[in-house]
């Protein structure tokens, strides 16, 4: 018996060394941590159960069969971030570059199928050279079973990608099919096809970094939708994320203890929105003061940095926030604005987290660029998302509310339950210049009458009430109570049912 305990210990003591000592060594050289490292950082101490340990291929082409580690690339298992269920695949570099073979596929279509069956949120750490080259078609088979598994899990559970190394081919469509991506800076790169494929093809030469390094993804593709400085910073936030999100799309996000009175009332943003409607302020500011303890997780922060999203809480339940940020092109809304903004909508409704929506947008921006680029079908995109949520709406006007984009950003006619104005709000089809010189172009050449124009523009439409009288707006509130008015509106909206017509799904402009 004793002998039989020694093997299994012998075997698993083997296992746990992955491609040994030299390449652990290359991999801490390269400044990344060894997939066991990782799991450690990412999961509560002592919680790791390991699925699979000796799994190993079955390639016998190219003397693979003479080349076979227990494992074959991949660590996979379950455990637990702050005491909650996640199941994960982690990619180890060190076993055959954590190329994908069937055997390999297979582990991680087992942790993907009891994900769904069990309820509980997929991480993927990848830092891998894609296919086993080989395993030929075996390869691209269980990739093809992994990519499924990604679609059938989609709005069931969270799937969390994190490229933490090489991430090519093969192993960039099933990050792209999750919810996150998030990447590490300088020792990761996600490229379908890498710089010598690039340099046959189109003669460019290009370095990896410069393809597919963190900033071109979280600033130019925002394929990525955050970067950080190492591993343990990065799987430290991944934590961070874990604890807003519920297991399932059948759950409710889980509520963490608050220590911030919702009552207690902040005067400051009474004075948050500048007297000259033109002057940029900070909408960040409003979303820290409104979330519990300022505590708020951005996604996208360095892409269409003109729309803000991310995920705070409010009495310890997760929403999301979406605002304006009139720091950054005036808050006008674009087409990366608007398809970053309906993204993270849909997640949120998938996945019964109520949204906070905060405006201050002079419109959609105009122009060739935008329009050859498909800003109809872009805005689209946002306004679909908003109005399919059926999640708890809630949504205030800071100031602007011009013309379309009063419209998509979560407007009362876009089935939002509470939608509230600051005085400061501005609720008209455009603001008062470009309205004084359409309607009044006889009297263009007369600055007084002009004047004398726009001082009535802005006094009968530049202001929230004219909206308020008809009920698009529930009600013009202090600033100084925004957080209270929200808090209290999402308590009353916590058993919303919605019926939605019977369709298979719908049809979003892509
Ligand atoms: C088998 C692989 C491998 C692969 C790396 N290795 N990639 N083995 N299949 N795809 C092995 C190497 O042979 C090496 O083994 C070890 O992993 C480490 O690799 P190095 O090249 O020494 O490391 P490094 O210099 O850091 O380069 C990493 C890399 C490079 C950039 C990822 O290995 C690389 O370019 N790999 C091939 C990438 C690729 O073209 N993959 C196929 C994509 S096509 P030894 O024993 O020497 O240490 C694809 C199609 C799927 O994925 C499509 C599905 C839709």
């Amino acid at each position: 018996m004793q002998d039989i305990i020694r093997e299994l210990e012998r075997r698993r003591a083997a296992a746990q060394m992955g491609g040994g000592e030299k390449r652990i060594e290359a991999q801490h050289a390269r400044g990344k941590l060894t997939a066991r490292e990782r799991l450690d950082i990412l999961l509560d101490e002592g919680s790791f159960e390991e699925f699979d340990t000796f799994v190993e291929h079955r390639s016998t082409d190219f003397g693979m069969e003479g080349n076979r580690v227990p494992g074959d690339g991949v660590v996979t298992g379950w455990g637990t971030v702050n005491g909650r269920l996640v199941y994960l695949f982690v990619k180890d570099f060190t076993v055959f570059g954590g190329s994908l073979s069937a055997a390999h596929a297979q582990k991680i279509v087992k942790i993907q199928d009891m994900a769904i069956r069990n309820g509980a949120p997929v991480i993927g750490v990848f830092d891998a050279g894609g296919a086993r080259i080989q395993e030929g078609v075996d390869a691209l088979a269980g990739y093809g079973e992994v990519f499924a598994r990604n679609v059938l899990a989609s709005g069931v559970i969270p799937q969390i990608s994190v490229i933490m190394g090489p991430c090519a081919g093969g192993d960039v469509y099933s990050p792209a099919m999750t919810d996150f991506i998030f990447m590490v800076r300088d020792t990761s790169y996600m490229f379908v096809t890498g710089p010598d494929v690039v340099k046959t093809v189109t003669n460019e030469v290009v370095s990896p970094e410069e393809l597919g390094g963190a900033k071109v993804h979280t600033t130019k593709s925002s394929i990525a939708d955050g970067a950080y400085d190492n591993d343990v910073e990065c799987l430290v936030q991944m934590r961070r994320l874990i604890d807003f999100l519920p297991a399932t799309n059948r759950d409710q996000p889980p509520v963490w203890p608050s220590f911030q009175d919702v009552e207690r009332e902040d005067i400051s943003l009474d004075t948050l929105v500048p007297a000259n409607p033109n002057k940029p302020y900070d909408m960040k500011e409003l979303i820290l003061k409104v979330a519990d303890e300022g505590d708020f997780f951005e996604i996208q922060e360095n892409f269409a940095k003109n729309i803000i999203t991310g995920f705070g809480r409010i009495e310890g339940a997760t929403v999301g926030f979406v605002a304006n940020q009139p720091m950054v092109l005036a808050g006008v809304l674009d087409s990366d604005a608007s398809r970053k903004a309906a993204r993270f909508v849909r997640f949120c409704d998938c996945f019964n987290i109520p949204l906070v929506t905060f405006v201050d947008v002079p419109g959609f921006l105009p122009g060739t660029a935008q329009e050859y680029g498909g800003l109809i079908k872009h805005g689209a995109k946002l306004l679909f998302a908003f109005t399919e949520a059926t999640v708890p709406k809630i949504t205030c006007i800071t100031r602007k509310a011009f013309g379309g984009a009063y419209d998509v950003m979560a407007s009362k006619h876009m089935r939002a339950d509470i939608n509230y104005a600051w005085p400061t709000a501005q609720i008209a089809v455009m603001g008062a210049k470009g309205a004084v010189e359409i309607i009044f172009r006889a009297d263009i050449n007369d600055p007084e009458k002009i004047a004398e124009r726009t001082k009535e523009y802005e006094d009968r439409f530049l202001n929230p009430f004219v909206a308020a009288q008809r009920g698009y707006i529930d009600e013009v509130i202090m600033p100084r109570g925004t957080r209270r008015r929200i808090a209290r509106g999402l308590r009353s909206l916590r058993n919303k049912r919605v019926e939605m017509p019977w369709k298979k799904h719908d049809n979003i402009p892509l």
